[in-house]
């Protein structure tokens, strides 16, 4: 759009990352720690509501809500609703550990939420509390899960870390309940923000391919860094199969996302490091047209590229609070 976000590389921002709190009941290794944040530093409801007007009105169409855990926040039904009725908004997606969503499936699809994300590393119970901690209840995640795919949203998706001897021998496993469930699997290259082992995308498509998934080219395309293809097993299963190949295929040039983590701070890259304070300036009385120049500063200077997969620059980047 005419005057819409774009950062100095000419990548329109049509796709917004809204964390709307950094408490999580899981504790994943990959997932550092940020420290918790105290009630009055996170955006109250208004406060998200007239960011993402703002946003919108510089052309974003899509948001997406993060955590931590979005569903911990006791308002996140009524955040959704807010961010749905803005106008220009035209999708509302959600990422979550899904242990809330038995609940919630309902509740939050009738308040606009279109696409929803469950995060599933593993089908091992013990293994999952050993990735994720003893909040952790693998029957929790899979009801929620159940109930999501009962309830019908536009789109179903499952997101597995892959770690390199972790859950790298469920991928067939993992694949087969997605789609059971009508969901797409997804599998992430662990990306450097605690421990663990990445394994990449091109040795999970071949692992696939051992367990019996053969894998073809699709033209499906999503508003992601995802890429997908079509899975099939000889029983007859099967459906599209997705794989964020965050270290080893950098998406970066097409980057169309931009993200403000749980205390409010701007953030133009995953992997960068300018915050623009928006919840301060907020605060402060600020006006739209200051907070916008503040925004347009920050994607002035975002990076061509994330710098995740280079040891030599590699920091630790604490994933809670800012939503992957
Ligand atoms: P869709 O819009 O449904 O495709 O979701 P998404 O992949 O954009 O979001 P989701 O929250 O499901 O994230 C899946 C994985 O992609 C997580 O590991 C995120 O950290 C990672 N991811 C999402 N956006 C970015 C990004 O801009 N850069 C990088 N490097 N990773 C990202
Ligand atoms: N690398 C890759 N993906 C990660 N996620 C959390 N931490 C990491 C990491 N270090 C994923 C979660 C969730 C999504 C929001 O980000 O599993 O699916
Ligand atoms: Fe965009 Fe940064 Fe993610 Fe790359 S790492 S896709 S530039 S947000």
């Amino acid at each position: 759009s005419p005057g819409g976000l774009q950062d100095r590389q000419g990548r329109s921002i049509r796709y917004l990352r809204l964390s709307l709190t950094d408490r999580c009941n899981f504790r994943c290794d990959y997932c550092s720690a940020a420290g918790l944040e105290a009630p009055e530093a996170l955006l109250g409801a208004g406060e998200l509501a007239r960011l993402v007007s703002l946003f919108a009105r510089l052309g974003v169409r899509r948001v997406r809500l993060t955590g931590g855990e979005p569903t911990l926040r006791r308002d996140v039904v009524e955040v959704a609703a807010a961010v749905r009725a803005v106008p220009g908004i035209e999708e509302v997606a959600l990422t979550t550990n899904g242990h809330r969503l038995a609940e919630l499936a309902g509740p939050l699809h009738r308040a606009g939420v279109g696409a929803v994300n469950v995060s599933l590393d593993t089908l091992d119970p013990a293994m999952l509390e050993r990735v994720s901690g003893r909040g952790a209840r693998l029957a929790d995640v899979l009801a929620g899960l159940d109930a999501a795919a009962a309830e019908g949203f536009a789109a179903l998706k499952v997101n597995t870390v892959v770690m390199g001897g972790v859950n790298d021998g469920e991928l067939a496993a993992l694949t087969r309940h997605a789609w059971s469930r009508g969901a797409t699997p997804r599998f992430i290259e662990l990306m450097p923000f605690g421990s663990g082992r990445p394994v990449p995308s091109a040795e999970v498509e071949r692992r696939l391919g051992e367990a019996g998934v053969a894998l073809s080219p699709d033209p499906a395309r999503g508003w992601g860094p995802a890429r997908y293809l079509r899975g099939r097993c000889a029983d007859g299963a099967g459906g599209l199969v997705g794989f964020i190949g965050a270290l080893t295929e950098n998406f970066c040039a097409s980057c169309n996302r931009a993200r403000i983590s749980a205390d409010g701070a701007f953030q133009a890259c995953l992997g960068g490091h300018e915050r623009v304070p928006l919840r301060q300036l907020l605060r402060e009385g600020a006006s739209d047209a200051l907070l916008e120049d503040r925004v347009r500063g920050a994607l002035w200077r975002k990076e061509p590229r994330h710098h995740m997969d280079d040891p030599a620059r590699l920091v630790l980047l604490p994933m809670r609070g800012i939503g992957g």
